[in-house]
């Protein structure tokens, strides 16, 4: 993969970087919306878009000088529906409750199910994912993060009468799943029986590897070496890697400790990784290794990447601490200059920040020896400049900050409290960094700022706006090196209306990008959680839109139900099948009115909604999107 990630960037890139730099830092707002989304770039045709493999999809041609746009943009909505463009359909693959294999228990409508079934079911809230195409390339396995519960809706009576097999059941519905899925000759998809299938709970057995493995704020009393954790948690967003191993990323693990019943100290590390005296997750009343007063170090077991094997349904997930503990959004693995892996991810909370791994070594060296790339390396954070440049700060223990006397004992505490170490280097605290994705061809990285409201006082040229109600892209050039400690960067986008200066035009206004990827040839996919701009007096549903980055065009694909967000995306290789994740339907609804606010996708009277992974395909068979 990546063979052309040394290419360095074209000059019509480089001229659109310094135009939008300069008008978004001179306040021209409205001129940089011009410079970038009103008229094509005169030498777009010149733009030679290549496939990066995993780091931007499969293979699946060239974008050439040819719009990558094909379709009419849709209209905002507030409707109970999936949104899509004339020519398209959508088909429900694996919502919530679905068995991961057809002999598996079948969903009950009245979220009767228990525990046991659950734990060989779909989870809830399904996030990040990815395919992985079988020898056949009609079939794939597909990896689908399942990262929270509604827990009105996951029990009949909801939260009343909170049990252990209430506890046991959520427990279960968080995580991943493994299941394979088929293509048949009409174009439909449909779960499959497979020896592959698996769920990955809270309970699964969890290999803690890298250097915080063994440490003493690692042990429990459970497990008084620090080499084992029963789950994971929070999984939110993910990343494939070049060896074909999915990687399941621990988002808001702060939700479910309990510190007691005052918070935390001002100024400690559990308020630093956002513990509080709440613990909306009632876990703790069953299960004393989430009550943080008995079991202080089991917290420190997650904020993790957790790598798992779908091809080998027997091996144990990895939890690969050299990647740093915060909240995780997803991880993109690229090759560097010498073939190491270089892994960009972002930690989702207001002005926490964007980092890199750089392997130590060689992937195919590494992998030879029978260790992984991915568990020795340096971490860095990002330092972005007010000029357009940054830097890429080294989290490494004895450096200036990171030292004994600023109570970092070793390298293992730099990683268990690496947010710590970022506030002691230097970072640029971010609105929410959330997704990253690198661009096939020249290896830019773009990242979603979300939102960040709490932005009150001071704005930077990285965080431009007070009161960041909607959200901006972030674009890094690292010159065709991602190895380098030195890059370029700029802002993509600025999300919103008009009325907040928002960089899009009006007609495709959007809030609160969250999920970005760059698909075979170079579209970007960004799919949005959280406020949108209004459309007749009403907050718009979430969305999902696509940019061509080189033609400056950026069309509404998707609409999702009320009170979802999108997040998840993920393609067969040829292009012709779009996965995407609407998660959190309907979420207000209760134990009594479990249909308050959606009742998609089944629209049943006597169900309620259901996260769920769709398929979306074109009529003609073509490339979606395209
Ligand atoms: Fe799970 Fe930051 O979204
Ligand atoms: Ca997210
Ligand atoms: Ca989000």
């Amino acid at each position: 993969m990546n063979a052309d990630m040394s290419r360095p960037p074209s000059i019509s890139e480089l001229a659109e970087l310094r135009l939008s730099r300069r008008t978004a830092m001179a306040g021209g707002l409205a001129a940089a919306a011009a410079a970038f989304f009103g008229a094509p770039a005169p030498d777009a045709a010149a733009g030679v878009l290549e496939s990066t493999g995993h780091a931007g999809g499969h293979g699946g041609g060239h974008g050439g000088g040819r719009p990558l746009l094909g379709f009419p943009a849709v209209a905002p909505s507030t409707a109970d529906a999936v949104v899509l463009p004339p020519g398209y359909r959508y088909q429900v693959l694996y919502p919530w409750g679905h068995p991961i294999v057809p002999s598996g228990p079948a969903f009950a409508e009245d979220a009767s199910n228990t525990a046991e079934d659950q734990a060989r079911q779909a989870g809830d809230h399904h996030d990040g994912m990815w395919f992985f195409p079988l020898r056949d390339r009609r079939s794939g396995l597909l990896c689908v993060n399942h990262e929270a519960t509604t827990e009105n809706l996951l029990h009949t009576d909801g939260r009343a009468a909170w049990s252990p097999e209430k506890t046991a059941k959520s427990m279960a519905a968080h995580g991943v799943s493994v299941i394979q899925v088929e293509e048949d000759r009409d174009g439909g998809w449909q779960v499959a029986e497979s020896r592959f299938a698996r769920r990955i709970t809270m309970t699964t057995p969890i290999e803690i590897t890298g250097p915080a493995a063994k440490h003493s704020l690692m042990r429990t009393s459970a497990d008084p070496e620090g080499v084992r954790v029963l789950g994971t948690l929070n999984n939110c967003a993910s990343g494939p890697t070049p060896w074909d191993t999915y990687l399941t990323c621990e988002e808001t693990i702060n939700k479910y400790f309990y510190y007691g019943e005052q918070p935390p100290p001002a100024g400690s590390v559990e308020e630093r990784y956002g513990i509080g005296s709440e613990s909306p997750y009632p876990w703790h009343t069953t299960e004393s290794r989430f009550d943080m007063r008995t079991e202080p170090n089991e917290f420190n077991r997650f904020g993790w990447v957790v790598e798992v094997d779908p091809f080998d349904p027997e091996s144990t997930p990895k939890k690969r601490t050299a990647l740093g503990r915060m909240e995780h959004e997803n991880a993109v693995v690229v090759r560097g200059r010498r073939g190491e892996a270089v892994v960009y991810m972002g930690d989702d909370t207001q002005f926490d920040y964007f980092y890199k791994f750089v392997g130590a070594e060689p992937i195919a060296k590494t992998r030879r020896a029978g260790r992984s790339p991915l568990d020795e390396g340096t971490l860095y954070v990002a330092r972005f400049d007010e000029d357009g440049s940054g830097r890429w700060l080294p989290l490494v223990h004895g450096e200036p900050g990171l030292t004994v006397a600023d109570g970092f004992a070793d390298q293992a505490e730099v990683l268990i409290h690496t947010r710590l170490a970022a506030d002691a280097v230097g970072a640029t605290p971010m609105d929410r960094p959330e997704w990253c994705t690198v661009q096939p061809g020249t290896g830019a990285v773009y990242f979603t700022c979300t939102n960040n409201t709490a932005r009150t006082e001071t704005v930077d040229a990285a965080n431009p706006r007070l009161n960041n109600r909607f959200g901006h892209i972030m674009k890094i050039d690292e010159n065709g090196n991602p190895s380098a400690v030195r890059f370029d960067w700029d802002i993509f986008l600025l999300a919103g209306d008009e009325a907040s200066g928002a960089t899009v035009p009006p007609d495709q206004a959007f809030g609160s990008p969250d999920g970005l990827w760059f698909d075979a040839v170079g579209r970007l996919w960004i799919l949005t959680d959280g406020t949108q701009p209004q459309v007749d007096g009403a907050n718009q549903n979430n969305q999902m839109l696509v940019a061509d980055t080189r033609r400056g065009d950026i069309r509404r694909f998707l609409v999702g139900p009320p009170r979802c967000e999108i997040t998840g995306i993920t393609a067969t290789p040829d292009g012709r099948s779009l996965f995407v994740n609407i998660q959190h339907p309907g979420d207000t609804g209760t134990p009594e009115n479990p249909r308050a606010s959606s009742s998609w996708p089944d629209y049943s009277p006597t169900g309620r909604p259901r996260s769920a992974t769709i398929v979306i395909t074109r009529e003609d068979g073509g490339v979606v999107g395209a």
